[in-house]
């Protein structure tokens, strides 16, 4: 089920090759970083060279207290800047929410919905996650929908049907491809140092991938790029990001310095 970051079977396949998308490349700090953190950001920012702007899209998700900060650090930069999170609703009597429309006021371009961290700790369901990635469409930002099976799930061969129901139920009828991005990230692979065999991974996103031109007709559905997400490195990201219908990578923990970053996003080049 896991493997220690080698795929022999795939080292011949240029990287940029697995996909006609464009690529994407998302970060997210988690409940991590700090004003001084965005210095981290603005080293992104002078890495992110024309060369590789060229070639693929890159988003920050910083803390919600950092998005607005890190919006106008990243001003000229080419580096895109989303919330973790958001309320369904536009305002209201909601103590402690944002909604999407606040993070679109605020300079934020992008969304993540449906974290396994937020599932968890908040119990989102299926139907919250595609209520938020309404939210999301209706405020004009691109949705980041995050879904992927539990290891017990796995272990006991659900592993597929969890993530398409989590596909089916979550994801709005009408959403238009450039305002979706499906991550796929296997919850025991998050912050674990375990990653899925080059074979799952494949398996699981060409799934999503019949899924979504079922869901959102054949056109749109091939155009929603769909990034791996869990335990990504420097030193897998590479072989990850050749895997068919890769189309990015979603980068927790490695998000967070911006040589390992850049380094990542640098395999696009
Ligand atoms: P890690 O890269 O730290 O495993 O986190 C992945 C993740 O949850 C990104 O959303």
């Amino acid at each position: 089920m896991s493997f220690s970051g080698r795929f022999p079977l795939l080292l011949k396949k240029e990287p940029a090759m697995s996909s006609k998308n464009r690529p994407l490349v998302v970060g997210n700090w988690k409940m991590n970083g700090s004003r001084a953190a965005l210095g981290e950001l603005v080293a992104m920012g002078k890495g992110f060279d024309g060369a590789l702007r060229s070639k693929i899209d890159l988003v920050l998700c910083p803390p919600m207290t950092h998005v607005a900060l890190a919006a106008q650090a990243a001003v000229g930069t080419g580096i895109s800047i989303g919330a973790q999170n958001c309320h369904a609703k536009v305002s209201g009597a909601h103590t402690g929410d944002v909604s999407a429309e606040m993070l679109a006021d605020i300079g934020a371009t992008a969304v993540m919905v449906g974290h396994s961290e937020r599932r968890t700790d908040y119990k989102e369901k299926d139907a919250d996650v595609r209520a938020k990635a309404e939210a999301a469409q209706r405020a004009g930002l691109m949705a980041v929908l995050c879904l992927g099976e539990t290891k017990a799930e796995r272990e006991a061969g659900k592993a597929l049907s969890v993530v398409r129901r989590q596909l089916k139920d979550s994801v709005p009828a009408n959403m238009p491809a450039h305002q979706l991005v499906i991550g796929y990230e296997p919850v025991w692979a998050i912050g674990t140092g375990l990653v899925p065999t080059a074979k799952d991974v494949e398996e699981v996103h060409a799934l999503i991938r019949g899924d979504l031109k079922r869901l959102l007709g054949k056109e749109e559905g091939s155009k929603v790029r769909i990034l791996y997400g869990g335990s990504v490195k420097p030193s897998n990201a590479a072989e990850l990001l050749a895997v068919d219908n890769v189309d990015g990578l979603l980068v927790g923990g490695a998000s967070l310095k911006a040589e390992d970053f850049l380094t990542i996003a640098g395999f696009y080049r």
